[in-house]
């Protein structure tokens, strides 16, 4: 497993929870734990190559991105926006009123960001001081935490319940056992790293379920992958005032992850404690590929299409040869190796493929980003010659 907090607290915790329910009491909020989430080792993320060559002959299935990058017409809008550069002040294609009618917001209710990262890091910032706390799963999107962490902060997370989904009556008690030093509730959906979903009803009951003063951010990098009908956005919820801050990106489906554009819809209260946080370090470029992505809707068609198509058929195929997946939703899916995930990484990245690195408390996954057609073929021929083995 390699990461020895977890164990330790694991061991404990189950203890805990045996003696906690001889004594009559509910196993679920001792399941929750505190801790500071540290981790230097995974905080570095090391280059995989060293030259330009290296990187582009590499089969990148690692960081869950869009292989086919912006469209045409992004393209275009982003050449002819470098005519800004020298700019501070310039047209900026009216990026924010179009991202709010897009999503049937008003203007004041959207926060740009460099990347979804910076609305994560910001509302951090804005919520987690005085010793508040996030409240999540664990697995998830751990950057959350570990950005926490950096700002002395901790996160009280519950383990994944049944089919690795996320445990919404343990968030909900954990949040309640813990309601004064809560500073958000944290949810992925779709869930990285495991590709699942929290259904609208699910979304519902967490909110009815704990203090409405209490914030959550809803994370949807992965919306516009998900097929579930079961499934909704949460931005409705911002809409009737609740304190819900939903963080989108264009570097999934819009292929514009290395522009860094992401954005929060959420209250004006919301903004209006986040925005001193922003330094405005969005680009030009960013601003009007974002506004012709938008527009661009055969595009966004187009991607999504294949590549729920080829993660179908790549489960599919494995599963075919014995080997399951986590139901994903998005453009990414947790294969069970039934043998340590490192090793198989690191086969992997010897025969030229890049893989989702180790999630610690699932150490026989294999994370699988979706890839082109002739990269996801690469993938399977690596995948039969290591499995042969
Ligand atoms: C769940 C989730 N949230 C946020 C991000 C950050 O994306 P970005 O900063 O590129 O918008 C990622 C990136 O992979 C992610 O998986």
């Amino acid at each position: 497993m390699g990461h020895r907090r977890r164990i330790t607290r694991r061991g404990f915790v189950g203890g805990t929870t045996a003696l906690l329910a001889y004594a009559g009491l509910s196993p679920i909020s001792a399941r929750a734990s505190s801790a500071n989430w540290r981790r230097p080792d995974q905080l570095v993320s090391s280059p995989l190559w060293q030259e330009a060559d290296d990187y582009d002959s590499l089969v990148k299935l690692n960081y869950n991105e869009n292989p086919y990058g912006p469209s045409d017409a992004v393209l275009k809008a982003m050449t002819k926006a470098f005519k800004y550069s020298m700019r501070y002040g310039y047209p900026d294609g009216g990026v924010r009123s179009v991202i709010a009618e897009h999503h049937g917001v008003g203007d004041r209710n959207v926060l740009l960001g460099a990347g979804s990262s910076e609305i994560l890091e910001v509302v951090g910032l804005s919520l987690l001081g005085r010793g508040k706390k996030i409240v999540g799963v664990d697995t998830t999107f751990e950057a959350v935490y570990v950005h926490a962490s950096g700002i002395n902060a901790e996160a009280i997370t519950v383990p994944l319940g049944d089919n690795y989904r996320q445990d919404i009556p343990a968030l909900i008690e954990a949040t309640n056992k813990h309601h004064d030093e809560v500073g958000f509730v944290y949810l992925c959906n779709p869930n990285n790293p495991t590709g699942t979903t929290v259904s609208a009803a699910e979304v519902r009951q967490l909110l009815d379920g704990i203090p409405n003063d209490v914030p959550v951010l809803i994370d949807e990098a992965y919306h516009h992958f998900v097929e579930d009908p079961d499934y909704a956005t949460s931005i409705p919820y911002v809409l009737e005032g609740r304190p819900v801050i939903i963080a989108r990106t264009f570097s999934k489906l819009f292929g514009m992850a290395a522009m860094r554009l992401g954005f929060a819809i959420t209250t004006p209260e919301m903004i209006a404690r986040m925005t001193p946080y922003l330094t405005g370090s969005i680009n030009a470029l960013a601003k009007w590929g974002a506004v012709a992505a938008l527009e661009d809707v055969q595009a966004q068609q187009r991607v999504r299409d294949v590549t729920v198509s080829l993660r179908k058929k790549a489960v599919r195929e494995l599963a075919e040869m014995g080997y399951e997946s986590i139901p994903s939703e998005t453009n990414f899916f947790m294969l069970h190796t039934g043998r340590p995930a490192r090793r198989v990484g690191a086969a992997f990245r010897q025969r030229g493929i890049a893989v989702g690195r180790l999630f610690p408390p699932l150490p026989n996954h294999l994370r699988v980003s979706i890839g082109t057609e002739d990269e996801m073929a690469a993938f399977m021929t690596a995948f039969k010659e290591i499995f042969a083995a």
